[in-house]
């Protein structure tokens, strides 16, 4: 067998209704200036950002709290600059993301910030590279998908460039993870079905990824068989309680994964695809995810096929029925199997392959040539 090492370096706390007891386990790590990074109306109305205020507050060692909650779906970087002046403003000395991917990515984006004279706008486009020196993040989700929590990466966007990419480093870890799956109960269907569906590409991805240990492939065929047998069942009934914790779970290994094995082409697609038309990340790898797992095949059949299977409960075999049954889970959920269906026009497939960045290499399909730009048009006619 392969040698590999695995980094999990956030101390990590999972269950139902637990955030409180776990906020006393790390009191010694909230101390000082605290500051909260959210994207806050619905968890304000749901009254979850006013609990997490009173604990916070009441918490021993806390002297001031502040909220950051400008942050859009699509993080931006401007956002980020003005989240680091309110930061170094408070003095923070921690910071908490709590929300979706998007809240967590900019608590790291904050942090990193905080702690620097530079832009985060140079550490976005790699003019700066991340070192060591960083406010402590606790990342709280509120959504069962993007494994924000427990990963190495904050994922913004330059939206007057309409670039969308990551900044990554070891110092982006979280320093806790508090996973609580009450916080999941109350997300709408569509963000559901979305979050859901990154769990799944992060499971495939990081399955058939060149970097993938037989620790994170026994992590990927357990998360794929919890999100096919579990997303159904939330878009049944978005009261299961059941099917929130085990989600919840799932994306939170998911999150182990993103950190040790990486994800792949449709990952690296789906960001200029975000950029270009500020659709959610789960939305645009539904539409890429038929169209790359077609290429996928040509390279990783064995891993195509098990992956396909278990997502589907029954044995599947051969490229058309792998992509059939895909296809056929991506409808049930409600979420789009084209970008076709999202309103990209043809003409907008080379804008974004020129857009595409970061490491493709991982990713065993990324030998064929011009496998981007064939990904982009395959999706897009929806085969
Ligand atoms: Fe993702």
């Amino acid at each position: 067998m392969r040698p590999y090492h695995l980094n999990i370096p956030t101390k990590l706390y999972y269950g139902r209704d637990i955030w409180r007891g776990a906020l006393r386990e790390i009191e010694q790590m909230l101390c000082g200036s605290v500051m909260i990074v959210t994207t806050g109306r619905s968890l304000a109305r749901l009254g979850y950002l006013g609990d997490l205020k009173r604990a916070v507050t009441e918490s021993p060692l806390v002297d001031t709290l502040t909220v950051f909650d400008k942050v859009s779906a699509n993080p931006r970087l401007s956002e980020a600059e003005e989240g680091v002046a309110l930061a170094k403003d408070a003095k923070a000395d921690v910071i908490i993301g709590f929300g979706g991917g998007s809240a967590m990515d900019m608590a790291k984006a904050v942090a990193l910030g905080a702690k620097t004279d530079e832009a985060v706008g140079a550490f976005f486009y790699g003019k700066s590279a991340v070192g060591k020196d960083i406010l402590p993040v606790i990342a709280v989700p509120t959504t069962a998908g993007t494994g924000s929590e427990l990963s190495r990466a904050a994922i913004l966007t330059d939206s007057t460039k309409k670039r969308k990419g990551g900044i990554r480093g070891d110092a982006l870890y979280p320093r806790a993870a508090i996973v609580d799956s009450i916080f999941t109960e109350s997300v709408p269907f569509h963000i559901t079905m979305q979050t859901g569906f990154d769990v799944l590409a992060h499971a495939m991805e990081s399955y058939v990824s060149k970097a993938a240990s037989p620790y994170t492939r026994m992590q990927s065929e357990y998360a794929v068989r919890t999100v096919g047998e579990m997303l159904p069942r939330l878009a049944q009934d978005l009261q299961d309680i059941e099917a929130r914790e085990k989600m919840s779970y799932a994306s939170m290994i998911m999150g182990i994964n993103l950190g040790n094995a990486s994800t792949g082409l449709p990952h690296r697609l789906q960001y200029p695809l975000g950029a270009l038309t500020d659709t959610s990340h789960g939305q645009g790898l539904a539409a890429l995810y038929c169209a790359w797992l077609g290429y996928e095949y040509q390279y990783s059949r064995e891993s195509v096929e098990e992956m396909t299977s278990i997502l589907a409960g029954r044995s599947i075999r051969g490229k058309e029925a792998c992509t059939g049954a895909m296809r056929e889970f991506i409808t049930r959920l409600g979420l789009p199997v084209a970008l076709q269906e999202m309103g990209i026009g043809r003409e907008q497939l080379d804008i974004m392959a020129e857009a595409v960045t970061g490491e493709l290499a991982n990713d065993p399909a990324a030998q064929e040539q011009d496998i981007v730009r064939k990904i982009y048009e395959r999706a897009w006619r929806r085969t």
